[in-house]
């Protein structure tokens, strides 16, 4: 590939699925702190998310949203209730009218041993940090597959393109998370 078109795909469209991209550029999920404190959208997390897709990238993907309130150490958006359905519409219209897909990121940061109120939980006592914590049933994991599921839906609701699974490793269940939710479809 000469130096001239060395760029030429990326800035071609691309596909997800059906979900066509106007380029291949994705800006990554991160945490901004910018949600409101009580999670819901409000103008400063419209505007920066909003002057990312005015700033041509194809694909936008928000930061990570606990499916569990307050289990979080940072700030973050929420989808944990029907209620923070019209804001999380604003927020994915604030994306979407510059041209670029929405993405929404859920999280479980129940395994998290970052905050030391939050019981760490995995499928092996063996936790991501070598410490020893305690595994979940196969009921605890069909209420986070539920959990999962349930804001997936109102994200679809509210209009965005598409949702990601986080399933980082010093999370140690996420990988877990996500073949399961194939399995069940
Ligand atoms: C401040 C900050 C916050 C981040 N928040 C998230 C997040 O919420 N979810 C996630 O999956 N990754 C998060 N990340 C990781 C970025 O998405 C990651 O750096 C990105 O995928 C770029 O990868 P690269 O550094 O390998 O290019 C965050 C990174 C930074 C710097």
């Amino acid at each position: 590939m000469s130096k001239d078109n060395r760029f030429e795909k990326l800035f071609e469209p691309g596909r997800i699925g059906q979900m066509t991209i106007r380029n291949r550029i994705v800006m990554p999920p991160m945490q901004t702190n910018f949600a409101a404190k009580d999670g819901s959208v409000g103008e400063e997390i419209k505007g920066y998310y909003g002057a990312r897709a005015r700033g041509g990238v194809g694909l936008v993907i928000t930061e990570a949203s606990p499916i569990m309130p307050g289990n979080a150490y940072y700030r973050p958006v929420l989808a944990t209730d029907d209620k923070f359905i019209p804001g999380l519409s604003q927020l994915a219209k604030a994306i979407q009218k510059h041209g670029a897909r929405a993405a929404y990121q859920l999280v479980d940061y129940r395994t998290s041993n970052m905050r030391p109120e939050c019981e760490p939980v995995g499928p092996s006592p063996a936790g991501p940090r070598g410490e020893v914590q305690r595994v979940v049933t196969e009921d605890e994991i069909a209420d986070i597959i539920a959990e999962f599921a349930k804001a997936a839906l109102r994200v679809k609701k509210a209009g965005f393109d598409g949702v990601e699974i986080h399933g980082a490793p010093w999370l140690s269940f996420g990988p877990v998370y996500v073949a399961r939710l194939e399995q069940t479809d």
